[in-house]
């Protein structure tokens, strides 16, 4: 039988925690991860009434001493399924135009977005094949938009999709799954940090993602495989959209 066991990445607030008490809810073991230690060890306390196994590692993505604690730990729970690259960064804040984008920043939110995801799916595939893995990687409308000082973010989103999308593509014979998902403007501290001092108080909280999750964990693996999904479509069978 496949291991019910997942990683999710930036699990210590926000959507992260959603789609952590969601996969609880499920009866999945959890590795949470995320750089501040308190934030998670709550969120992990929180989700004892599911009776479900939860392990905390504490570090941040592109540690890769840290991906393969956070390996490790799901392989102690006794495999892997469902791996959720989850955490991410805007680079800067306030937000700025790319042709004033300090470089540093640019490459540093690159490796936090796109090269942590795509190692910690490098490192996973032993055991994603064994379980018939999923991977989940979080996109962004910015990947898209062109829209005017979230080049920088949305540069990594949009490579992310086609990473998705390539390892979709070189996995399926592996029997390994691998999904993008656009969970469209949340209530989040990334939000606030994309609109310092602005009220966000009428975006919706990332709980408006749940009926996502359900419907995508409803589907099989092989079929959704390579789509890139709009969480707050509502519709996602007719907004799967290959990259
Ligand atoms: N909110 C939106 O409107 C929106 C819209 C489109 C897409 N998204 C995407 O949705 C996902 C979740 O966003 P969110 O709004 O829920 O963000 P959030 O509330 O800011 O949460 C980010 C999580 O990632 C962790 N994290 C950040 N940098 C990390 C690093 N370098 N290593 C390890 N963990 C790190 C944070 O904890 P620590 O700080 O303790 O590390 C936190 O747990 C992201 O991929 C984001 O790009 C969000």
């Amino acid at each position: 039988m496949a291991a019910k066991v997942a990683i999710i990445t930036g699990a210590s607030r926000g959507l992260g925690e959603v789609v952590a008490r969601f996969l609880a809810g499920q009866g999945y073991a959890l590795v949470l991860t995320a750089r501040h230690a308190e934030p998670l060890q709550k969120v992990a306390l929180a989700l004892s009434s599911f009776n479900v196994p939860v392990q905390t590692v504490v570090g941040d993505v592109t540690d890769a001493a840290h991906r393969t604690a956070a390996i490790d730990a799901a392989n102690a729970l006794g495999g892997l399924s469902v791996l959720v690259n989850n955490a991410s960064d805007l680079g800067v804040s306030p937000l700025l135009p790319l042709a004033d984008f300090p470089l540093d920043a640019l490459e540093r939110v690159f490796k936090i977005n796109v090269v942590a995801p795509i190692a910690l799916t490098q490192a996973a595939l032993p055991a994603l094949k064994a379980n018939g893995g999923l991977v989940i990687n979080l996109s962004s409308d910015a990947a898209k938009g062109g829209y005017p000082t979230w080049g920088g973010y949305g540069l990594t989103k949009a490579a992310l999709d086609l990473a998705s999308l390539t390892l979709a593509n070189e996995l399926s014979d592996a029997g390994v799954s691998v999904v993008s998902v656009d969970p469209g403007d949340m209530r989040t501290v990334m939000h606030q940090d994309a609109f310092p001092g602005d009220d966000i108080s009428d975006r919706p909280l990332p709980d408006v993602t749940v009926p996502f999750w359900a419907w995508l964990f409803g589907q099989d693996r092989a079929a959704v495989s390579g789509g890139r999904y709009a969480a707050q479509a509502q519709n996602w069978e007719a907004v799967n959209e290959a990259v």
